[in-house]
């Protein structure tokens, strides 16, 4: 068994990591420079354990400190009632189950680019489920790395780790930037661009060349917004997947594993 610290006071320091957790805008201003993060669930903390990311706490209902008997040593395991989860964290821990860990510092986009074939590369996506989804699916339809635009939103944000059910930690990733000019180091690694876009004029997904299909690049845009104009004219082909009944358009998280799958089949 671990040795196991049972907190009783909500604003003890020791667990100052999982303070606020619901406060978004905080947490996305606080988390990366302080170079950690929080994952939920006995499953995605295995993950990020087993992807060699550092433990820095263990924050656990003291009625499931079991779930944890095997991680002695790795890291502090403090324990608390579901009431002092709650005041800490600002909602019910139904998961029972919290780590917070160190970041790793990010690959280059060219170490990322290196090894893999195909690759997502993601403009502007601001939802952390959207994230989070995408990155379940890359992992899921063999999409070897992923590059996020500077204005995307944080894979390791505690709800883009949750929705992609550990994912994010699978995937390597990098940004990308000065955007979307730096979209020119990905063609020299050797991919082709495509611009997922739901315009009617765009090259139906099941066109594309075998040479196109080769090493692609599968560039994806945020909710409402899209791609923008610059990033559609940094790509080699704009792509569309057929829709029927007049839709405007697929969530950008079902259109990627769309696409993913497209481009894998082969
Ligand atoms: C909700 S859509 C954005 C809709 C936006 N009005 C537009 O015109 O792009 C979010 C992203 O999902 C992808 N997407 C959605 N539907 C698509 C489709 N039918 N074909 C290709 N990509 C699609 C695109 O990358 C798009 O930027």
């Amino acid at each position: 068994m671990p040795e196991i610290v049972t907190i009783s006071d909500p604003d003890d320091e020791r667990i100052a990591d999982y303070r606020a957790l619901t406060d978004v805008e905080l947490r996305t201003r606080w988390e990366p420079p302080h170079g950690l993060f929080i994952a939920e669930g006995e499953l995605v903390l295995r993950r990020a354990l087993r992807a060699g990311y550092e433990p820095r706490s263990f924050l656990v209902d003291v009625k499931r400190v079991d779930q944890l008997d095997d991680l002695a040593g790795a890291a502090p395991v403090y324990a608390a009632s579901q009431d002092v989860l709650e005041a800490t964290t600002g909602f019910h821990v139904h998961r029972g189950v919290l780590a917070s860990f160190r970041r790793k510092p990010l690959p280059t986009a060219e170490e990322v680019l290196g090894p893999a074939r195909r690759v997502a590369v993601l403009e502007g996506l601001n939802t952390h489920t959207n994230l989070g989804a995408v990155y379940r699916s890359a992992a899921a339809l063999g999409i070897e790395g992923v590059l996020l635009s500077p204005n995307c939103a944080d894979p390791l944000y505690r709800r883009s780790v949750r929705v992609s059910m550990g994912e994010v930690f699978a995937v390597p990733y990098a940004r990308l930037e000065p955007w979307p000019a730096a979209l020119d180091r990905v063609r020299a690694a050797g991919f082709t661009l495509l611009a997922l876009t739901p315009a009617e004029d765009a090259v139906p997904i099941q066109r594309l060349t075998a040479e196109q299909r080769a090493r692609p690049a599968l560039l994806l845009g945020a909710e409402g917004s899209g791609l923008t104009r610059a990033a559609q004219g940094a790509s080699d082909v704009r792509v569309v997947i057929p829709m029927s009944h007049r839709v405007d358009s697929l969530n950008v998280a079902a259109a990627a594993a769309v696409a993913f799958w497209e481009l894998v089949r082969d």
